[in-house]
């Protein structure tokens, strides 16, 4: 088992990452707490022993259930079994589970403790990691949240046996994404090693910028074409398979801002297609036009016209004022 600390000071909070981890739950829980609610999917095969009381609140599957409905629901039913300011919630299951477990913990008394046992690989080695929580509403993903750091995170490796091949996938767009920040080669460690990085990484960034200031936008790194192509294919394309495009086409367009040289853009596709074995292309049928339009709307952009996360000399940064031309010229590279 590895342990890694996100330092956040007097709310700092230790991941757990390692086959069998759920068995160290208990010890991770507030001292104070004598009940839980425990927030999880039917679909989630992954049981949980917190050692002291709990209740068991399911909620649905999918992006339509992360509402202000669950919410709802969820604090209605901690209201019936009188749980506390001093009990906690503990969220089992991937991201969509810890970002409504979070947040409903967030919201519950004003804040009450929260522990996430993440059981995807994107929830391991992204969602469960950096207290962001939220839901949807009809007129954007993740306008309602919080920031609300953990008290702790179980990253049980076990869980992953059941996970279905295209989550795997999801998560392994994510990694890809780690992998060009920082340059390591995530695939040659160990899966426990693997994880544990990608959360040390993660918990390196939020320490240094934990409300997305500055250094956190780092993170979303493949993530401006990602989230346009997700709405333009109405999410056929899932967010990690996104992110790999995403990240390709971030290297074609530093190319074309010279800040990169061919070499590196063919690293991106040789890491992105070869060793994450992820879809490098665009998705047939839909105009660069259209998704030069959606990259300007995107909600994470810092200001005005194009802003891309971007490689270059100095590393991966944050680059606004790009060319909307070069952002179109670099679409067409992609084939
Ligand atoms: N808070 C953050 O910083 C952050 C970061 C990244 C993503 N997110 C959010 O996370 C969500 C995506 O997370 P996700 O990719 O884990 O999706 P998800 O939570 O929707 O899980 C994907 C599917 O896998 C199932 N599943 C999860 N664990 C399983 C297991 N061990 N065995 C079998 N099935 C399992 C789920 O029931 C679901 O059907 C999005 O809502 C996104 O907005 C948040
Ligand atoms: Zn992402």
């Amino acid at each position: 088992m590895i342990t890694v600390q996100v330092p956040l000071g007097d709310r700092s909070y230790d991941v757990l990452v390692g086959h069998g981890a759920r068995s160290e739950l208990p010890a991770l829980l507030p001292a104070t707490a004598r009940r839980a609610a425990v927030v999880t999917q039917d679909g989630i095969p992954f049981e949980v022993d917190p050692g002291i009381p709990y209740e068991r609140f399911v909620i649905g599957d999918g992006e339509d259930h992360k509402s202000l409905a669950t919410i709802e629901q969820l604090s209605r039913g901690f209201a019936r079994m009188g749980l506390t300011r001093h009990d906690v919630v503990i969220g089992v299951g991937g991201g969509m589970v810890t970002d409504v477990a979070g947040f409903a913990a967030a919201s519950w008394h004003r804040g009450i403790p929260v522990v996430h046992v993440s059981t995807s690989l994107v929830g391991m080695v992204d969602a469960a990691i950096g207290g962001k929580t939220g839901v949807n509403i009809p007129e954007g993903k993740n306008l309602v949240g919080a920031y609300w750091q953990p008290s702790g995170v179980v990253c049980d490796l076990d869980a992953l046996a059941t996970l279905p091949p295209r989550e795997v996938r999801c998560g392994r767009g994510e990694m890809a994404k780690y992998h060009f920040l920082t340059g390591d080669d995530l695939l040659a460690m160990s899966e426990v090693e693997r994880i544990a990085r990608c959360v040390q990484i993660k918990a390196d960034i939020v320490a240094s910028d934990e409300r997305e200031g500055g250094r956190r936008a780092l993170l979303n790194y493949g993530h401006t074409l990602a989230h346009a192509l997700e709405i333009a294919t109405d999410h056929a394309l899932a967010h990690g398979e996104a992110v790999a495009v995403g990240l390709v086409y971030a290297a074609q367009l530093a190319h074309r801002m010279g800040r990169i040289d061919a070499r590196r853009v063919q690293q991106h596709l040789d890491v992105v297609g070869g060793s994450y074995e992820l879809g490098t292309s665009l998705p047939s049928g839909l105009s660069p036009d259209d998704l030069v339009t959606l990259m300007g709307r995107d909600k994470k952009v810092l200001s005005d016209g194009l802003t891309f996360v971007l490689d270059g000399p100095a590393g991966v940064e944050v680059v606004p004022g790009v060319d909307p031309a070069l952002a179109l010229d670099a679409l067409h590279a992609m084939g």
